[in-house]
């Protein structure tokens, strides 16, 4: 399948689990990395444990209880695999809890990470989000609150508190992001890529792509968030040199984030926490990228790692100043990286494949040496070409 340039998606990060400590030790099982399975026909979590080697053990399937789904080819209209969902955190952990979307069931699941066994998830009910095909959530531990991100004919934000006894509780009206779209989505312009709150918990941010075709620009939303309130309007931005904004994560302890944009690569944009306005601090040209949409910043060396659909690579960031200071190529006959998260002294990539002959897998690398100390294969679980992610708890 050709991967078109911005061919998208992510798993931005939840700050609040994020930046684990690298030199943390945990016993084996007391971490994991989850994935969706986005399958048509029955979306599942696939929980991967973390041994204490950093490598990857047996996978673990559990029903997200709805349907997955794929957006179309805005120009002939098939549906499209890999990144049926146009988004990076399609899964998100907060706390003891991990969150998904189910894009054809406009629904949310939640589920209890038991600590001890972290591949061991308890699953509450299923609750309707507003708005239809969900493609990304994010939650916050400090408000207990899960915001969902819908990318369809209704598209827009929508939150719920939660808790221990009842999971998630019903989503509040729908804030509307205004994209004129169809259920599912044309894409990959003219989508929601990512939702995620800040380090601090007191903001919820949105990137949605530009529409090239009808000059509407793509735009960062950030809405305030007081208590278990999340601002009915948001402040929209259109960052100077940006376009197709992708994924972000945010750069620990400052208002700037590192953010993926496959016109261009990648960009550094800066928060201002009194107007809620975005700005572009640095943009960054990343040469012979295709399709760069994924992010992770390592707690180990404190750079950022982005990932292109359409390049077998991780492309390493300065934060500061966004220079490019490693390029590690890989040659284990994957097509390209999807989402990723550095973990302690790793980052684990999702490489989708192209749903024929190159599977799906997971490519584990010391975010030190760039160094490839994994390739493992989701296959033999019945992961498939469409799966998703990724979000970890540990
Ligand atoms: C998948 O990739 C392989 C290797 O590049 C190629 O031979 C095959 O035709 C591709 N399949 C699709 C559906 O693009
Ligand atoms: C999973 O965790 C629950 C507690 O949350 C426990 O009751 C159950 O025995 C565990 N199952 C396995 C297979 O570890
Ligand atoms: C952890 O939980 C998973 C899923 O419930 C189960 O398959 C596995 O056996 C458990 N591992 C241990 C060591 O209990
Ligand atoms: C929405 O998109 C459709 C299909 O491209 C177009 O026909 C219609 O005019 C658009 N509506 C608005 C309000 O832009
Ligand atoms: C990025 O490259 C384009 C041409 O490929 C150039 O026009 C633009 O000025 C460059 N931007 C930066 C920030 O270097
Ligand atoms: C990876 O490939 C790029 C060209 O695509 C090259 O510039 C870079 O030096 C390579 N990295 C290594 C570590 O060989």
């Amino acid at each position: 399948m050709h991967l078109s340039p911005s061919l998208v998606l992510f798993s931005a990060l939840l700050s609040s689990t994020g930046y684990a400590a690298p030199t943390a030790k945990c016993a084996d099982g007391e971490r994991a990395i989850y994935l969706q399975t986005n399958a048509k026909e029955g979306n599942n979590i696939v929980a991967i444990p973390i041994g204490s080697d950093g490598t990857l053990g047996a996978g673990v399937l559990h029903s997200s209880l709805g349907k997955g789904g794929n957006h179309v080819d805005g120009m002939t209209g098939m549906s499209v695999a890999p990144d049926g969902l146009l988004s990076q955190s399609a899964v998100a952990v907060a706390g003891n809890y991990l969150f998904t979307v189910n894009a054809m069931s406009n629904s949310a699941v939640m589920y209890r990470i038991n600590p001890k066994n972290a591949t061991n998830l308890s699953v509450y009910k299923e609750v309707p989000v507003q708005g239809t095909f969900p493609n990304t959530i994010a939650a916050s531990s400090k408000h207990k609150i899960a915001c969902v991100a819908t990318t369809g004919k209704s598209n827009g934000v929508s939150c719920a508190t939660f808790d221990d006894r009842q999971g998630l509780s019903a989503f509040d009206a729908l804030r509307p992001l205004g994209l004129n779209q169809t259920t599912p989505p044309s894409g990959p312009p003219n989508t929601v890529s990512q939702i995620g709150f800040t380090e601090d918990e007191d903001f919820l941010v949105v990137t949605v792509k530009a529409d090239p075709p009808t000059k509407k620009p793509g735009f960062v939303a950030v809405y305030q968030v007081e208590g278990k309130r999340v601002a009915r309007d948001a402040a929209r931005s259109s960052p100077a040199g940006t376009a197709i904004l992708f994924s972000f994560d945010q750069i620990p302890h400052t208002n700037k984030f590192i953010v993926t944009d496959p016109s261009i690569g990648a960009a550094i944009l800066d928060l201002n926490t009194e107007t809620c306005d975005v700005t572009t601090y640095k943009a960054i040209n990343i040469t012979g990228q295709k399709a760069t949409c994924w992010s992770t910043i390592s707690p180990a060396t404190g750079t950022a790692f982005v990932a292109d659909g359409g390049v077998n690579r991780l492309v390493e960031i300065n934060v500061k100043d966004g220079n490019i200071v490693n390029i590690y190529n890989y040659t284990n006959g994957d097509l390209g990286l999807f989402d990723l998260r550095a973990i302690g002294d790793y980052v684990y990539a999702l490489a989708p494949g192209n749903g024929t002959t190159v599977l799906p897998s997971v490519t584990v690398v010391k975010a030190k040496t760039g160094k490839m100390v994994q390739h493992l294969s989701l296959a033999t679980l019945g992961v498939t070409v469409n799966v998703q992610g990724m979000a970890f708890f540990g």
